[in-house]
C-alpha cells in the first residue's frame, strides 16, 4: 500500500515486474492525482485481487478477497470508501458501514452470478423447500442477500454451511461453488444453475495440458470453477486462500486458474515463483481503471444506495455470516 506521500516515481519498483517500462508513463498522471484526491477528500481505496497491478498495488489502502474487502469495509474509518471491484462489493461494503460516502467508478461492473438470480427466484426456492435455509453467495444483490438467511463467501462457505447445524441447505446462486462445498460436507446441498463466467470457461482438459507442457507445475483454482477442475488441480480455495498458498509453499512454477491479475498481483509479491499464465478476464472487474477511479473522486460518482428496509435484512444475512 502507498506510503501517504509517496510519488508515482517511486512506487514503480514495486510493480516493474509485471508493468513493463514503456507502460508506466501512461498511468503516473493518474496515480499522482488519486494519491492527491484521497488526502482531500479523507477517502481510502478498497480493490479485490482481481484489480489490475497498477491499482492494486499502487494507489488501493484496503486489499484482497471478498471476505477480506467485506471484514475491513466495517471497520473504516475515512469519509469515503471508493469500491475498486464490482458492484456487490460496493453494496457490501454499504451494508456493514451505512455511515459512510461508497463510491463505485463504474455502475457496470456486474457479476454474471449476481445477474442470475433474482429476489423473487429465492422466495420460489423457499416454497419448494418450505423451512429449508437459505445460504447466498456474496456475489448477489442487496434486494437477494434481504431474501437469504446467511451469506458466504469462497472463503468461508463450508463453515457456514456446517454452521447451520441442518441437514439440508439452499445454496445461491453459484451452482460449482455449490457442488464443490456439496464433496467437503455431509449436509445435503440444493443448488441454482448460477455460473461465474470467467471460471466456468476452465476445464480438465486445460489442466492436462498445462501439466504436460509445464512438467512439476502446482494448480490452483477457484471454487467457483466446475469441480472436475477442482478435482483436477492440487489446491482449491479463495483469491485469498490461492495467495496464501503460494506463500506458504513457494512453489517452483504454479498456474491460478482464476481471472489475469491475480497473478500479476501475487507475482509482485514472489519474484521466486514462476507464474504460468493461462488465464481469464473479468469484463467487470476490468471496467475499473485509474482513470475513472480519478473521475469518481472527482466528481463524487456512482454514489451507492440501497433501499433502508432491503438494507436492513440484507445487513442481517451478512453480519450473520460475519459472526461465524
Ligand atoms: P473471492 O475473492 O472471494 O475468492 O471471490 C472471487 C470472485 O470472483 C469475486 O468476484
Ligand atoms: Fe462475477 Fe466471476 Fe467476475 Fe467475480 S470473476 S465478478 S464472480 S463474473
Amino acid at each position: 500500500m502507498p506510503a501517504p506521500f509517496s510519488t508515482a516515481a517511486s512506487l514503480y519498483d514495486r510493480v516493474r515486474r509485471v508493468i513493463p517500462p514503456i507502460e508506466w508513463p501512461a498511468f503516473t498522471d493518474d496515480i499522482e492525482a488519486i494519491l492527491a484526491l484521497k488526502r482531500e477528500r479523507n477517502a481510502v481505496i478498497l480493490a479485490h485481487n482481481y484489480q489490475t497491478p497498477e491499482i492494486f498495488h499502487c494507489v488501493a489502502d484496503i486489499v484482497g478477497d471478498s471476505l477480506a474487502l467485506a471484514r475491513k469495509a466495517m471497520t473504516v474509518d475515512a469519509d469515503v470508501m471508493v469500491l475498486a471491484g464490482v458492484h456487490f462489493m460496493a453494496e457490501t461494503a454499504k451494508l456493514l458501514n451505512p455511515g459512510k460516502t461508497v463510491l463505485i467508478p463504474d455502475l457496470g461492473a456486474g457479476c454474471s452470478l449476481a445477474d442470475s438470480i433474482t429476489p423473487s427466484d429465492v422466495r420460489l426456492m423457499r416454497q419448494r423447500y418450505p423451512g429449508v435455509p437459505v445460504v447466498t453467495y456474496v456475489n448477489t444483490s442487496a434486494a437477494v442477500k434481504a431474501e437469504s438467511d446467511i451469506c458466504c463467501t469462497s472463503g468461508n462457505a463450508l463453515a457456514i454451511v456446517e454452521s447451520l447445524g441442518a441437514p439440508r441447505v439452499i445454496m445461491l446462486p453459484d451452482e460449482y461453488l455449490a457442488k464443490n462445498i456439496a464433496a467437503q460436507t455431509k449436509v445435503e446441498i440444493i443448488a441454482w444453475k448460477g455460473h461465474c463466467e470467467v471460471h466456468e470457461r476452465f476445464s480438465p482438459a486445460d489442466i492436462g495440458e498445462l501439466r504436460a507442457a509445464h512438467p512439476g507445475v502446482t494448480v490452483l483454482a477457484h471454487p467457483e470453477c466446475p469441480p472436475e477442475v477442482v478435482a483436477a488441480a492440487d489446491f482449491a480455495g479463495s483469491t485469498a486462500a490461492m495467495s496464501d498458498y503460494v506463500a506458504r509453499h513457494r512453489p517452483a512454477r504454479v498456474v491460478l486458474m482464476t481471472e489475469c491479475s491475480m497473478s500479476d498481483n501475487v507475482a509482485v509479491e514472489h519474484p521466486d515463483v514462476d507464474f504460468v499464465r493461462p488465464c481469464n478476464l473479468c469484463p467487470h472487474m476490468k471496467r475499473i481503471t485509474l482513470a475513472n477511479i480519478r473521475t469518481a473522486l472527482e466528481q463524487n460518482s456512482h454514489v451507492v444506495t440501497i433501499d433502508p428496509h432491503v438494507a436492513e435484512r440484507a445487513r442481517r444475512a451478512v453480519e450473520r455470516m460475519l459472526a461465524v
